[in-house]
């Protein structure tokens, strides 16, 4: 690893540092660790984060997201330089999907416009017609013709949500979140029932079994949003728990609860992969400009064609 030689006073005054020196830009998810969306520049959700890669006028971007969300911002600003604190943050939607498995599943059904949720890896979106994020995919597929048939992949939960909202039966891929998977039911109406003046919110990527119980459901910046529109003092949070970091910068005098998982209050929906980027790997990447995100010239094309739509659409 190359050296400064420069005295900082702390790690984060080190970044900033950094950050000037390589014209980059810091973007983060809602997900990231508290101490890595303090010192972010921009933080959003999915949709949120693309537009921003688009605009920016940094020379590089710094994506302390997952992997594939790098990739987005790559592929829609292949001529800026693209670093991730870990290359190993991937996620369990887009490890569900292999595209041979997947152009498999498109070939058993022909006449299908194939929808793909931005959880995926850039060879799945360049077999997708239309990539969508939890903020704008029920507004897309309300765009579409009742008629046009759809594949939807890979996320089985927000697929199945968004058919239950709005009235259409998209074939569905098999795959899940596993931190949105880990919410147990049982423990959440328990939960609901000591708390009775409480309001529970949830990402779309939750099963079934815990939407149903959800006084609001959305993407991380829409759960942000209605904490502030609502009036109610007390929440019970349904998604990856580093969001309430943001939550309680926003709304103080407010409380906020983990979903509860099967053995009561643990703190197994943290997201994993999001996890693997910490400030030391954030530095580290800004000193060295590596790890990098490389994807080919063809594959970005292909790509491109179904985020460019999205954006249009949204
Ligand atoms: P958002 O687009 O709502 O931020 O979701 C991203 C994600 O990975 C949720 O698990
Ligand atoms: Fe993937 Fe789930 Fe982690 Fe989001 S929370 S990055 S969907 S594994």
């Amino acid at each position: 690893m190359k050296s400064l030689h420069q005295n900082f006073k702390n790690i984060e005054e080190e970044i900033i540092f950094l950050k000037k020196k390589r014209k980059a830009i810091i973007l983060s998810h809602f997900y990231q660790d508290e101490d890595i969306q303090d010192i972010a520049d921009f933080i959003g959700d999915s949709l949120d984060l693309s537009k921003k890669a688009q605009n920016t006028n940094a020379d590089v971007i710094v994506f302390c997201g997952v992997r594939f969300m790098a990739e987005v911002a790559k592929i829609l600003s292949p001529n800026k330089k693209v670093i991730i604190p870990d290359i190993r943050a991937g996620c369990s939607l887009e490890e569900s999907c292999k595209v041979e498995d997947f152009k498999k599943f498109k070939f058993e059904n022909p006449h299908h416009i194939v929808l793909s949720y931005i959880n995926c890896s850039a060879e799945i979106k360049a077999e997708s017609d239309i990539i969508v994020t939890s903020s704008n995919a029920a507004k897309i597929i309300n765009s579409l013709p009742k008629d046009q048939k759809i594949i939807f992949a890979p996320d089985k939960h927000l697929g199945g949500y968004l058919n239950r909202i709005t009235g259409r039966k998209m074939k569905l891929w098999n795959g899940t979140c596993i931190v949105h998977e880990t919410f147990s039911e049982r423990e959440l109406v328990k939960k609901k029932v000591r708390l009775a003046n409480s309001k529970i919110i949830a990402h779309p990527e939750c099963p079934e079994n815990i939407l149903k119980h959800a006084d609001f459901i959305g993407s991380t910046s829409a759960l942000l949003k209605f904490i502030s529109s609502d009036n109610s003092k007390q929440f019970i949070v349904a998604t990856e728990p580093h969001i309430i970091h943001q939550m309680k910068k926003n709304e103080p005098s407010k409380e906020f609860i983990i979903a509860p998982g099967n053995d009561g209050d643990c703190s197994c929906s943290n997201c994993p992969y999001m996890e693997l980027n910490t400030l030391e790997k954030l530095r580290n990447c800004l000193l060295n400009l590596s790890p990098e995100i490389s994807i080919n010239n063809e594959l970005i094309l292909k790509a491109k064609k179904p985020l460019n739509f999205m954006l249009k659409l949204s």
